[in-house]
């Protein structure tokens, strides 16, 4: 087989079969297939599209680019959940600790940033030491002795992803059903679940921008998950504004402590509990939803959860009063308002590039994160707001980034003199197989 002439077939939009889609992964394996012609295919796939048994040959091939973990040993109920990609998405940073306390355990392989969105392996990172490599024995390790870990996809979990993530993510070719199709449920399937929560974006942030596209995007996840017999409840959540204050890799470490100690926000409280409730739902150890909710609120206002997230980091490597000293300096730059009036609209995937443009995530390859910089919005929808008031305050390592970032953040921002402001509804829908 010819990797151009198939990368041809795809280009002129036809469908490629299962061997064919198999070969290509085994190629970004065992390198007979470049970046350059993985990018060919990325492109003609976000074009075309990927069928749904394209999606699974490659979902399936994905997953079996690198080992599978067998947990079978594991008591608890293996439970995951995944976003498909938010801006100040610090979800699962709060999520995790709750679940260690609630009859579940939680084998999270995560993600790196991508497109204009953050990722939890990169907000994770940002914490001085905190392992996010972690091997088969630590995880089995980990997963007894905390009831979770958080991972990276790595050289040996799913492997293919890995390229294709970065490929896809530099490229521009981010916003495909299948391409999220197979880039997820390939990670989650090495993670031998019982049962798996989708936090399904939709909204200005999203890369599923309205609600038709998020639902084709859902039902192409549970087709996987049905050919497989995996459980699985999708969460739909508005990405209308960045959730929490916090965008950016240390910052969003900081307002999950912040969060964990009490403080938290509306917002990253509603949708942390509602999937703390659907992935023990999922579990199938409690069908009383008031009683799950009720003592999943109680690990995380008790306290509880703030002590897990601190038992984790722990165990992980990672040094919380290091990374403080380190971004103690970092240099700021406020942002104020020249009107006086209502916070009507937040351009959200804008945020996210604000974000980028300050060092938060990658333009490029090789580029490393400055894990300082980022976003605190003071203001969020429906927020009120005086003349020459903060309304967010940039952080970066790097202050000659603050003009141009600045410029695009203040542009984002929509004030409007009068407070009929429709507010979204940040949890839409809620589906399961
Ligand atoms: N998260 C992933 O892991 N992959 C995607 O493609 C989008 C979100």
């Amino acid at each position: 087989m010819l990797i151009s002439e198939l990368l041809k077939k795809k280009r002129e939009g036809y469908s490629l079969t299962g061997e064919e889609i198999r070969y290509f992964i085994r190629g970004l394996i065992n390198n007979y297939v470049s970046d350059i012609q993985a990018a060919a295919f990325l492109t003609s796939a976000c074009i075309h599209g990927l069928n749904r048994s394209e999606t699974a040959a490659m979902t399936f091939a994905m997953r079996d680019s690198g080992i599978k973990f067998d947990f079978s040993d594991i008591k608890l109920p293996k439970i995951d959940k995944h976003s498909t990609g938010g801006v100040g998405d610090k979800i699962s940073l709060l999520l995790v600790p709750i679940c260690m306390s609630a009859g579940i355990a939680v084998p999270m392989i995560s993600g790196r940033g991508l497109g204009h969105t953050g990722g939890t392996v990169d907000k994770l990172e940002s914490i001085t030491g905190f392992n996010m490599q972690l091997d088969y024995d630590e995880c089995r390790k980990l997963l007894l002795q905390n009831n979770a870990f958080m991972t990276s996809q790595t050289p040996q979990i799913a492997p293919a992803d890995g390229i294709l993530y970065h490929i896809r993510d530099i490229t521009g070719n981010v916003e495909s059903v299948g391409l999220i199709t197979a880039s997820i449920m390939s990670k989650k399937l090495v993670e031998d679940l019982d049962g798996l929560v989708i936090d399904m974006k939709t909204g200005n942030g999203a890369f599923m921008q309205d609600i038709a596209e998020a639902k084709q995007l859902a039902e192409s996840m549970l087709a996987v998950a049905s050919d497989i017999g995996l459980k699985m409840r999708i969460i739909f959540s508005s990405m209308e504004q960045p959730l929490g204050n916090a965008i950016g890799n240390w910052l969003e470490i900081e307002e999950t402590i912040e969060s964990l100690k009490g403080n938290i926000h509306p917002d990253v409280e509603e949708l942390t509990l509602k999937l703390a409730d659907s992935m023990v739902l999922a579990s199938g150890i409690n069908d009383d939803i008031e009683d799950i909710h009720a003592r999943n609120k109680e690990i995380l206002r008790s306290g509880q959860a703030y002590k897990n997230f601190l038992k984790m980091v722990e165990s992980q490597g990672g040094n919380l009063e290091i990374s403080r000293n380190n971004f103690l300096n970092t240099p700021k730059f406020e942002i104020k308002s020249d009107v006086d009036g209502y916070v009507s609209q937040v351009d959200t995937i804008n945020v996210g590039i604000v974000g980028i443009m300050l060092g938060a995530g990658r333009q490029n390859v090789y580029d490393k994160i400055d894990y300082a910089a980022g976003i605190e919005l003071r203001k969020k929808i429906g927020d009120k707001v005086a003349k020459d008031e903060t309304i967010a305050v940039l952080y970066a390592s790097d202050s000659t980034k603050f003009a141009d970032a600045a410029e695009l953040l203040k542009y984002s921002i929509v004030i409007k003199e009068n407070d009929e402001i429709l507010i979204p509804k940040l949890i839409i829908d809620d589906w399961y197989n």
